[in-house]
């Protein structure tokens, strides 16, 4: 991965830049990375904020030959080696909040999105986007997100070095990649399982269509999570902001 890069010192987006490389034919591994970008793009149609000098901003291609339901695997996936990366580097436990927020304590220091391009069954190409919080200061936070976003500056209370960072999450998101297509997704979700902080818990479920509440009982063979109802019966939710009750 990451043979090829592409950086910009400011973008809209990286993964709008990624997804036009893949349909130009770019290969696996392709890699985005912008210093700043202006229209970052979050998860539910949300915007993120990657203001200059401060955060971690890249997409990755992946084309994995996998049929069309595993791909939230690779969601999971990422966020393992993030996570690991972030304990590695700087000696910090984060959290996975289901499906794709990275905490520390309680705090959102990073997302991942995660796009998929697809024919009928056929994956073409998988864009992986990472916005990591990497030396944003407080005052950096939009109001929105005050008290709910941190960076791993505020955290540590020192800043650090994005490249060093970006290297080893790339070199763990690698070695992650080829277990799973080695190995499949079990031994990838053990990790997930270990980090993860919404299993186990009461949790308020919010989509598009609605919500429901319910008990996170845990993910299934395809990353979707499992919740039981009150009335015994589980729901499989694939898409969500989840609210975790204690
Ligand atoms: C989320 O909503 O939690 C996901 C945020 C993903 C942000 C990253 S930053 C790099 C890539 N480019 C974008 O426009 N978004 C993703």
């Amino acid at each position: 991965l990451g043979q090829k890069i592409y950086y910009y010192p400011s973008i809209d987006s990286t993964q709008n830049k990624c997804q036009e490389l893949a349909k130009e034919g770019a290969p696996e591994g392709t890699l985005v990375v912008a210093d700043q970008q202006t229209e970052g793009k979050g998860r539910l149609g949300r915007v993120w904020h990657s203001p200059p000098g401060a955060n971690i901003s890249m997409s990755l291609l992946l084309r994995p030959a996998l049929e069309l339901q595993k791909c939230p695997q690779l969601t999971l996936l990422t966020a393992v080696a993030v996570v690991e990366t972030l304990h590695e580097f700087c000696g910090i436990s984060a959290q996975i909040k289901w499906p794709n927020d990275i905490l520390i304590n309680g705090k959102k220091v990073c997302g991942i999105l995660t796009e998929l391009n697809a024919e009928s069954d056929r994956i073409h190409s998988l864009i992986v986007g990472i916005g990591l919080n990497v030396n944003t200061l407080p005052e950096h936070f939009p109001e929105d997100v005050h008290g709910i976003a941190t960076s791993l500056r505020i955290e540590k209370g020192e800043p650090l070095r994005r490249v060093p960072l970006l290297q080893q999450i790339l070199t763990r998101l690698e070695e992650l990649y080829d277990l799973y297509l080695a190995k499949g997704f079990a031994p990838v979700k053990k990790r997930w399982e270990t980090y993860a902080v919404t299993i186990g818990k009461k949790v308020t479920i919010r989509t598009l269509q609605g919500s429901l509440s319910g008990y996170a009982e845990g993910i299934d063979e395809s990353g979707v999570l499992l919740v039981r109802r009150e009335d015994g019966s589980v729901t499989k939710v694939y898409s969500a902001d989840v609210e975790i009750h204690g």
